[in-house]
């Protein structure tokens, strides 16, 4: 198949277009609900950050209360791409799930499922068939693969690293998933989703009744959140980060490190001031205040005005997520293995559905 050098298959958006297409997608959510069926996902590397929270999770919880039915995969699989170790896994995979429901994800509303595609065999049988409609040069063009492949220092790349955009392609469409929150650099990952759905429907679906809905991406429009170092994007690893499940104490602790600048007054120039103004907008993130009425707030407090401001208000803000969290924590394992067996059943039931109308359009039902 030479599916990528037909330009008919290949027309791909513009960012331009895919922003134009979220904005009126989230215009029609609350009219609309039911129209929907959003599948988001992490992988599990350990317990979120406010990072984590600005950029997906808040919204996440803000669409589950307009009562859009959700997907949201542990992609356990994924992990193997990039790290040889998998001793983590399974506490990594609790953390998630606390984090998850610490924030308000709600999987007793029956609009939340939350599940790990380890365990849902018929999502990963998706994949043979996607692999036949890629082409190998699609995959190595990918910008967000070489990038991970770059930061993480790969030498030796193993094939799931290029190919796990297409099993992402499954996680989606399993559910036939038309709605997906992303941030820039998924932005190919489901480019890629939407072309295979293309692919499959024309090669396969021969009476027009496709199979898979073309997923929008519903790109997220959190500013870029960086870690206490003014610097660098907000990351666990970068040493940077204010968990979620941090006390209140711990996060007191790592404000006070935070790095600021000379000038008593404070003022709000994202330019000249990064580190300042980080920090401003973290606390605007948390009050809704506007960054730059707060830096006037503090004048000429300097520093130390601005992060006890900034400590006060994540720690209003995460209090009942730490509240929640705690009541969680002493009995864990059970309240992860519940959330997890409801999540992989509905996922399953989902996906046996969708794998055995896809067998009949390949010509592969055989009535055994
Ligand atoms: N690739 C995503 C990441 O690295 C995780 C992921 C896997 C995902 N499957 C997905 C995200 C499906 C959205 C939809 O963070």
């Amino acid at each position: 198949m030479q599916e990528e050098n037909n330009p008919q298959e290949n027309i791909s958006e513009t960012f331009e277009e895919a922003l134009r297409r979220s904005d009126a997608l989230r215009a029609d959510f609350s009219l609309n609900p039911t129209k929907y069926r959003l599948l988001t996902g992490d992988r599990p590397t350990g317990a979120l950050h406010i990072g984590h929270y600005f950029g997906s999770l808040k919204n996440r919880v803000a669409l589950q209360a307009l009562g859009i039915e959700t997907f949201i995969v542990i992609a356990d699989y994924q992990v193997l791409t990039d790290r040889d170790a998998v001793d983590n896994i399974p506490a990594n995979v609790q953390e998630l799930v606390l984090d998850y429901l610490a924030v308000g994800l709600n999987p007793e509303s029956k609009h939340t499922h939350i599940f790990c595609h380890s365990h849902v065999p018929a999502l990963n049988q998706l994949l043979v068939p996607f692999l036949t409609l890629v082409g190998m040069g699609e995959l190595y063009r990918n910008p967000t693969i070489k990038e991970e492949i770059e930061a993480a220092g790969l030498t030796n790349v193993n094939a799931a690293m290029y190919t796990y955009p297409v099993h992402q392609a499954a996680d989606i469409l399993f559910c036939k998933g038309n709605v997906v929150p992303v941030g820039r650099d998924q932005l190919p990952h489901l480019e890629l989703t939407r072309k295979i759905a293309r692919r499959f429907n024309r090669r396969f679906c021969k009476d027009g009744a496709a199979v898979f809905p073309e997923p929008a991406a519903l790109i997220s429009e959190a500013p870029k959140i960086l870690g206490l170092d003014g610097v660098q994007k907000m990351s666990k690893s970068r040493n940077n980060a204010i968990m979620l499940r941090a006390t209140a104490d711990e996060t007191a602790a790592l404000v006070k490190k935070a790095k600021t600048d000379t000038e008593r007054q404070i003022t709000y120039e994202p330019d000249k001031r990064p580190e300042v103004a980080n920090l401003l907008q973290l606390i605007a993130l948390c009050t809704g205040d506007d960054a730059t009425k707060i830096a006037e707030r503090i004048g000429d407090g300097g520093g130390g005005a601005l992060k006890k401001t900034l400590t006060d208000a994540l720690n209003d803000m995460l209090a009942p997520i730490r509240e929640r969290r705690a009541a969680l924590e002493s009995d864990a394992v059970h309240v992860v293995h519940d959330v997890l067996k409801k999540g992989n059943a509905a996922a399953n039931a989902v996906a046996d559905a969708t794998l055995t109308e896809m067998r009949r359009a390949m010509n592969m039902d055989y009535g055994v």
